[in-house]
């Protein structure tokens, strides 16, 4: 948990953790290294600064629908048994943080369900869970109902703290304006009317051609492929202080349009050594 702090002095956004998500290793390493987000200190009694544990849980082939009435805590091994796998985070929760895995590990997981064609993600603590978002979509997935494909970039998650313990884990709706708005090829439909700009599968999987290779997989423009989440946080902490950093949302959404966003995403990959080097 100390390691945070000293990232947190160099950089804007970081990224505190590596991903650990893989169906089988996942949770296990996540513990080996005091980072589950399933024990209770990780979303109890936070102070401003403090840290938090967060956990992302990706199903390869999950509908969102059929999230319901699961937590990735208290669900673990049925998830499991589903192919669901997790990563966890520590973050400072006085910072605005960018959470990513790997690609390889994302795309690895995808590959585990020879018939997904879709992917979907929630936030959680250990008792809380956000709303199911979808992450990557096929034109051929059967709920996909604008038929549009892509990997989500980037989406964004207010975790809203009530004296100090964690409430509720919420996405904000970033929208399109970063490609194009919502008539974009690129938008994708997430989950409760929430959109978000996209990669293209081909491009992410450098099969396309001529225009349609919206990516350049030679620069950091690749990260687009694999999924950015960016943590802000709301309420007040175990001292009755607020945290400030929700109400920045909106400027927020202002960087992701200006592309500035993907600028600093793209600088946090170098942190991750950094932080990979510290768990390791
Ligand atoms: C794999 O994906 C298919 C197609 O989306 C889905 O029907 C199936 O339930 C998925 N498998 C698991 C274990 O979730």
């Amino acid at each position: 948990m100390r390691a945070d702090a000293s990232i947190a002095a160099s950089r804007r956004f970081f990224v505190v953790a590596f991903a650990l998500a893989c169906a089988l290793a996942g949770v296990a390493r996540a513990r080996a290294y005091g980072y589950d987000p399933c024990a209770s200190s990780g979303e109890r009694g936070i102070e401003i600064a403090g840290a938090v544990t967060i956990g992302l849980a990706f199903w390869p082939g999950g509908a969102l629908e059929r999230w319901d009435g699961y937590h990735p805590c208290a669900q673990r091994a049925q998830l499991a048994a589903l192919g669901v796998g997790t990563t966890s985070f520590v973050i400072n929760s006085a910072e605005l943080t960018a959470l990513r895995g790997t690609r390889a590990d994302e795309d690895g997981l995808y590959a585990t369900n020879a018939s997904a064609t879709m992917m979907s993600v929630v936030a959680y603590t250990a008792t809380r869970v956000s709303a199911p978002r979808a992450v990557r979509l096929e034109a051929a997935e059967p709920t996909n109902a604008n038929g549009r494909s892509g990997r989500v970039n980037a989406l964004t998650l207010l975790v809203t703290l009530d004296g100090g313990d964690v409430k509720y884990l919420r996405w904000h709706d970033g929208g399109c304006g970063a490609c194009g708005g919502v008539g974009d090829a690129r938008c994708l439909s997430v989950g409760d009317g929430d959109v978000a700009c996209s990669a293209s599968l081909a491009g992410c999987d450098g099969t396309c051609s001529g225009s349609a290779c919206d990516v350049d997989l030679a620069t950091a423009d690749a990260l687009r492929c694999q999924l950015t989440v960016t943590v802000a946080t709301s309420g007040t902490d175990k001292n009755d202080e607020v945290f400030v950093l929700g109400s920045q949302l909106e400027r927020l959404s202002m960087y992701a349009s200006s592309g500035a966003y993907a600028s600093a995403s793209a600088q946090s990959t170098a942190a991750v050594t950094g932080v990979t080097g510290f768990l390791g």
